[in-house]
């Protein structure tokens, strides 16, 4: 019960790897608020979270609205009284070589991978400072890092997600909230199987350990960040991608 009595919103968790964590999370103790675009997905996975006698409540939200994330934060104190882990794991991709991405498609994903963690951690963390503890987990990219073919618009932001990291570590280090950030490799959700089947083959022999990531091997490097567990890790990214660079 690493998480008990903890109060977490997860975005994006009504599919891939924010479902696999709200699963880990609810399991280890906590109250688990799924918040998702997708409400079918969304009400779906609560009623069989539900049936698992699991503690996950779906909430919808548009992380890139600020008015729907300020009432996600609203019904999640009306419902639970205090935050105590934010993950910002909501993402989409959008791919294009540069010379042929749509100037709209560059825009959406920022507005969602960028933009949308700026405005739900801006909504959280003034709970976070009045109860003089938080933990944010923020989700980059192996290919923040290291870049990758046809995706400008997402290695932006998966490398900006690292800035912003960063920065708020500095900030709020000293408000008692961790801030870390994960950097999976590509790991079998939706967001991949979407691509070419050779794509996917390649992609898993440039592995060292030869294989794709499950949505639990994310969601178990969210979970220490978010215990007590790592309570002096700050600041930092943690590489969850089967050593695809080194
Ligand atoms: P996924 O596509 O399976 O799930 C993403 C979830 O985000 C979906 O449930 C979707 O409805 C939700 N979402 C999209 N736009 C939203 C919005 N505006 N507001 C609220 N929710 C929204 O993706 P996956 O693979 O589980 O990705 C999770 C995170 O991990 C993303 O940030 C992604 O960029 C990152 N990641 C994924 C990798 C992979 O290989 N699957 C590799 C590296 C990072």
């Amino acid at each position: 019960m690493r998480l008990k009595g903890k109060v977490a919103i997860i975005t994006g968790g009504a599919n891939g790897i924010g479902l696999a964590a709200c699963h880990r999370f609810s399991e280890e103790g906590a109250s688990v608020i799924m918040a998702d675009f997708d409400e079918v997905a969304g009400k779906e996975q609560e009623a069989l979270c539900k049936e698992k006698g699991l503690d996950i409540s779906f909430v919808q939200v548009n992380v890139a609205d600020r008015e729907s994330v300020a009432k996600l934060i609203e019904e999640t104190v009306a419902r639970h009284g205090k935050i105590d882990v934010l993950i910002n794991n909501a993402g989409i991709t959008n791919d294009a070589t540069l010379v042929k991405m749509d100037p709209a498609d560059f825009q959406r994903v920022l507005d969602v991978n960028l933009t949308g963690v700026f405005n739900c951690t801006q909504a959280v963390v003034p709970h976070m400072i009045e109860a003089g503890h938080g933990k944010i987990i923020n989700t980059s990219s192996v290919s923040g890092v290291y870049g990758n073919f046809g995706q400008t618009n997402y290695a932006a932001t998966k490398a900006a997600v690292i800035g912003m990291t960063k920065t708020w570590a500095k900030e709020f280090g000293r408000k008692g909230i961790n801030v870390n950030a994960v950097a999976p490799g590509f790991t079998a959700t939706a967001m991949v199987k979407k691509m070419p089947e050779k794509v996917i083959e390649q992609m898993a022999s440039a592995v060292s350990l030869q294989r794709l990531g499950e949505p639990e091997d994310i969601a178990n490097a969210y979970l220490f960040l978010a215990s007590d567990e790592s309570n002096y890790v700050h600041g930092h990214v943690l590489h969850v991608d089967g050593g695809i660079m080194m």
